[in-house]
């Protein structure tokens, strides 16, 4: 497929979008997306500080993060009480991984990662140093994964069986070191973690030659670029989407332009998809003939959170009709009644899930905080 490089030179266009729909009314959005909390809220349970005890932890993380980027949106303090029991009783050991000491400290790096984002954006809505500290011991947990004995470092995914350089651990280890830099005033050892994570997942492969990220790496037991592939699994929207959360941050950090053209390579890839993008709306592929669990489900709100972070800091904001139409799209076919979402943003309600509704979720703030 050379479909990306139609897009690689100068980023700029896409052609396949709705450019015909009305700009709705931001009003209208804030009361689709508080409706779209509220049923988020359906699932959380208040003895145990999670939304669906009986799916996967992380997925929690992704919830308190949303609910608190609709908080820095909007100034809403609805929430906060909530995020704050939440993380007071998560942040308890694990039952099922002691080892990890608590403090999200778990048994997946990337686990580790989705919640101390969430810590760092709670800690930048309350001042609130506790926040900060517990998201700087997930840092240094993550950071004793990051092991240079096979493709000359990155970190693995699985902790009990230290395997599996991934591209989500990875990337979202770019985005969580260079927030810790820009949040710390006169930063410089998180600046330089950064860096070298960029430096090693921009040359390991992982980014393939239509600039999408696939699932990892190959796990030879070697330094050897030859034999650490890229593994060609699966392009997962989510892994698309928090690079492009790191790379912002990190060109917030150092002024270089390069990072956002790269940002901008990845994503009008997945813009520009015929697989990622049918009709000009994200679409999962696993969600189709080949079912991936629940967990693919919160994907493309991952994507569309990041995907607001790089439209904002672009000067023609490029992306902004790309998300007004998903989410048009979506509200108009995936809700149901009940502002509950399905998880094919083009097609009928398919069923209550909390994946499903975090992503709704994720796009309807996307779409609030379009400028
Ligand atoms: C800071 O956050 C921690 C963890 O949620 C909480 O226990 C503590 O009371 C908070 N401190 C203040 C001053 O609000
Ligand atoms: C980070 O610091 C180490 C140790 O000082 C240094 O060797 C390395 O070059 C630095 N990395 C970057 C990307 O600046
Ligand atoms: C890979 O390189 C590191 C040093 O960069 C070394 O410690 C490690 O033993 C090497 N791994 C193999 C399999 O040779
Ligand atoms: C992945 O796909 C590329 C391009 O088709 C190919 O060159 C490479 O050998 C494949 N890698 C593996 C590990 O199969
Ligand atoms: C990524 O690596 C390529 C190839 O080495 C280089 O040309 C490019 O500038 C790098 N991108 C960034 C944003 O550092
Ligand atoms: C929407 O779906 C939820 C979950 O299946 C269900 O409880 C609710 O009754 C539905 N709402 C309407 C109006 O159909």
């Amino acid at each position: 497929m050379k479909l990306a490089r139609l897009f690689s030179p100068s980023c700029l266009l896409f052609s396949n979008l709705a450019t015909s729909l009305s700009v709705p009314q931001p009003s209208a959005i804030l009361d689709a997306t508080q409706a779209a909390i509220n049923a988020l809220n359906t699932f959380y349970d208040k003895p145990t500080g999670r939304w669906d005890p009986t799916v996967n932890w992380w997925y929690s993380g992704i919830a308190l993060q949303a609910i608190l980027d609709y908080t820095q949106l909007t100034g809403s303090r609805d929430y906060l009480a909530q995020a704050q029991h939440t993380i007071d009783i998560q942040r308890a050991p694990l039952a099922w991984w002691p080892d990890g000491m608590g403090d999200f400290r778990a048994d997946s790096t990337d686990d580790t990662g989705w919640w101390a984002l969430a810590l760092l954006r709670m800690y930048e809505l309350t001042g609130n140093s506790t926040y900060l500290y517990i998201a700087k011991e997930d840092e240094a947990y993550i950071y004793q994964y990051w092991l240079p004995d096979t493709c000359k470092g990155g970190l693995i995914w699985s902790i009990p069986s230290l395997s599996y350089k991934n591209a989500i651990s990875n990337v979202l280890y770019l985005e969580l070191t260079a927030s810790l830099h820009n949040l710390i005033p006169g930063d410089t050892f998180y600046l330089n973690r950064s860096l070298s994570q960029w430096q090693w997942f921009n040359s390991s492969g992982m980014i393939n030659s239509q600039w999408l990220i696939n699932d990892g790496l190959l796990d030879p037991q070697s330094n050897d670029s030859s034999v650490c592939l890229n593994n060609n699994a699966s392009v997962w929207t989510y892994n698309q989407g928090v690079v492009l959360g790191g790379l912002v941050e990190l060109h917030k950090a150092t002024g270089d332009q390069g990072y956002l053209d790269t940002a901008c390579k990845i994503a009008d890839a997945v813009v520009g998809s015929l697989t990622l993008s049918p009709g000009g709306i994200l679409t999962e592929t696993c969600t189709d003939s080949n079912p991936c669990g629940t967990n693919g489900w919160s994907f493309k709100g991952i994507f569309m959170n990041r995907l607001a972070k790089l439209n904002k800091a672009l000067p023609d904001r490029r992306y902004s009709e790309y998300i007004r139409t998903n989410e048009q799209t979506m509200y108009s076919n995936a809700r149901n009644g009940s502002d509950f979402y399905g998880g094919v943003w083009q097609n009928p309600f398919d069923g209550r899930d909390l994946g499903k509704q975090v992503s709704a979720v994720s796009l309807l703030i996307a779409t609030l905080g379009l400028p």
